[in-house]
Order: structure tokens, then sequence, then C-alpha cells
């Protein structure tokens, strides 16, 4: 399986709740690793460009609005088949979907504060993995999981 790297967004409601740590151990724990990490505050002109192509629907704005509203954590995590593996661990959309065992099923209740963002295709994880980090910032690494390089 291709070793990929995907957007992870810890939301401004998971710093606000102390989550972060909790959230990033269940990615290691499954074996993804962090390959770039920051937390910063989103301003406006990053979250119009993040959530593109949600513009014009009814929850837009306030998606907008909350994801600026207070600090969050952005990563890029890699490993086999990151992609989708990290959106089942994240679960569900709406967490009263959400399996109990992922993040959302386990520490989430409305769809609006759903703690987590991960892309969801290839595409997706090109598209927005540039929003957040420049490329000197993701650490990258070599076919075997021991050796990690600085990719730049
Ligand atoms: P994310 O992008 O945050 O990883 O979430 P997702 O792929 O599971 O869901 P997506 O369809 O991309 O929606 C992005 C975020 O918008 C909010 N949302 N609200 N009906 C609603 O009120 C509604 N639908 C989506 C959620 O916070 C979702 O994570
Ligand atoms: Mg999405």
């Amino acid at each position: 399986m291709a070793i990929e790297q995907t957007l992870i967004l810890c939301k401004p409601d998971a710093v606000a709740r102390g989550l972060v740590g909790e959230i990033v151990a269940r990615f290691e724990r499954r074996g993804y690793v962090v390959a770039a990490l920051k937390l910063l505050v989103c301003d406006r002109a990053r979250a119009e460009q993040h959530y593109a192509e949600h513009k014009g629907k009814p929850f837009y704005e306030g998606l907008v609005s909350f994801i600026t509203s207070g600090p969050l954590l952005a990563l890029v995590v890699a490993g086999a088949g990151a992609i989708d593996g990290c959106r089942s661990t994240i679960g569900a959309t709406d967490p009263i979907k959400a399996a109990p065992g992922s993040i959302r099923g386990d520490y989430a209740q409305t769809i609006g504060r759903n703690l987590v963002h991960g892309s969801d295709s290839l595409d997706a994880a090109g598209r927005e993995i540039p929003i957040w980090f420049e490329p000197s910032e993701i650490v990258g690494r070599r076919n075997d999981l021991e050796h990690w390089i600085v990719a730049s």
C-alpha cells in the first residue's frame, strides 16, 4: 500500500477542550507518524481556501466562523493508506453516527463541533496540505520507518 500524507486539523474545539494530545496519540498508536505540526489561529482567507468546496452551503458561514474562532493544531500525518485510515480513526462526520472507538464517536456530540478534520482523498490531501504548510516544514521519510529526512 502506498505511503500517503494527509492533512489533519485538531479544530478549535479540540484545543479548547484539551484533547489534542489524546487525538494525536490515536493516530500515532495506529502507526501513523507526524510529519509536520503547528499551532495557529486560522484567518478567514485560509479558512475560505480550505473549505472552498463548501462555499454556498447553509453551514458554510458557521464553519468558517468556527474554524477561525481560536487556536487549532494542524498536522501532516503520514503512513500506509493514511488518507482513508485517518478518516476511519476520525469517524463519521456526524458524531451521532460515528462508531464508538473513533475520535468523534468517543469525544464529540454535534456535527458543528466534531473536533477533527482529515483530508478525504488523494486530491484533497494534495490541495489542502500546501494551504497549511510550506514544503520545508514537512519532514519526509525514506521507505523504511527508521530513517527520517527533512524534505527540502
Ligand atoms: P472534515 O472536512 O472537517 O474532515 O469533515 P468531513 O469531511 O467529515 O465533512 P465535510 O462534508 O467535509 O464537512 C466539513 C465540516 O463542515 C461541517 N458540517 N456541518 N449539515 C451540517 O451542518 C454540516 N455538514 C458539515 C462539519 O463540521 C464538517 O466536519
Ligand atoms: Mg471534509
